[in-house]
């Protein structure tokens, strides 16, 4: 069984309708570790070795949040520059996350057209997670296909359920290796791998 952790970022989930349910749905799986960082760092004071250990002890890392200003909120940030540190996650003795997975699972405001270059934010979203697939790649982690819930405004109730359900589903997969990694590595988004 190979261990998840859930780097989990959204700085209003009382007011989330999309995370908050995801969250919900996923917190009290088998062999998912969730990390609420603003719960647990209401004033950004990040406790490094805390989070490297859970790092160590993890097998794929999910960073989930919002999609906030075509990036994440801002703790995120301060995760990860505190967090993958040099000489433990990258640099010349810094090979402590080697071979790991990591994955982005997010939610959008604008809908799945608009990413994209007829579309008014231009850029398909793949790019505009390039960061974190760089990231994953300096610290020897191969980056899964993301995740990813477009155009929230416009989920009913039942959209929310199915993209639960779409969560927990992949979750499962990814936690109980029925199939291997490098599968889900060949698609755009895990979403397309999921409905398969
Ligand atoms: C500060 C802020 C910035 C946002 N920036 C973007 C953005 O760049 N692109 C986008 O598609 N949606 C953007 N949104 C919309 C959020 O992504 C959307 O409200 C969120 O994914 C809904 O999830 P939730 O119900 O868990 O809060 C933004 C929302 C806020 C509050």
């Amino acid at each position: 069984m190979r261990k998840i952790l859930i780097v989990f970022a959204h700085p209003l989930v009382s007011k989330s309708r999309v995370n908050s349910k995801l969250i919900q749905a996923v917190n009290k799986m088998n062999g998912v570790t969730v990390r609420d960082l603003y719960e647990e760092y209401p004033d950004f004071f990040i406790d490094v070795k805390k989070e490297q250990d859970l790092l160590l002890s993890h097998d794929i890392i999910i960073w989930q949040h919002p999609f906030y200003w075509y990036s994440a909120p801002a703790i995120l940030k301060e995760w990860f520059d505190l967090v993958l540190e040099h000489g433990f996650a990258y640099g010349r003795t810094g090979s402590a996350l080697k071979g790991k997975y990591t994955m982005s699972v997010i939610t959008t405001g604008g809908r799945k057209e608009t990413y994209s270059d007829e579309g008014h934010n231009k850029y398909p979203i793949r790019q505009f997670l390039l960061p974190y697939e760089q990231a994953s790649r300096l610290c020897n982690m191969q980056y899964l296909p993301p995740l990813v819930f477009h155009g929230t405004h416009l989920m009913k109730e039942r959209d929310l359920d199915i993209a639960q359900m779409d969560y927990v589903k992949l979750l499962t997969l990814l936690r109980d290796e029925k199939q291997p990694l490098s599968e889900i590595k060949n698609s755009m988004f895990a979403n397309e791998y999921n409905n398969e």
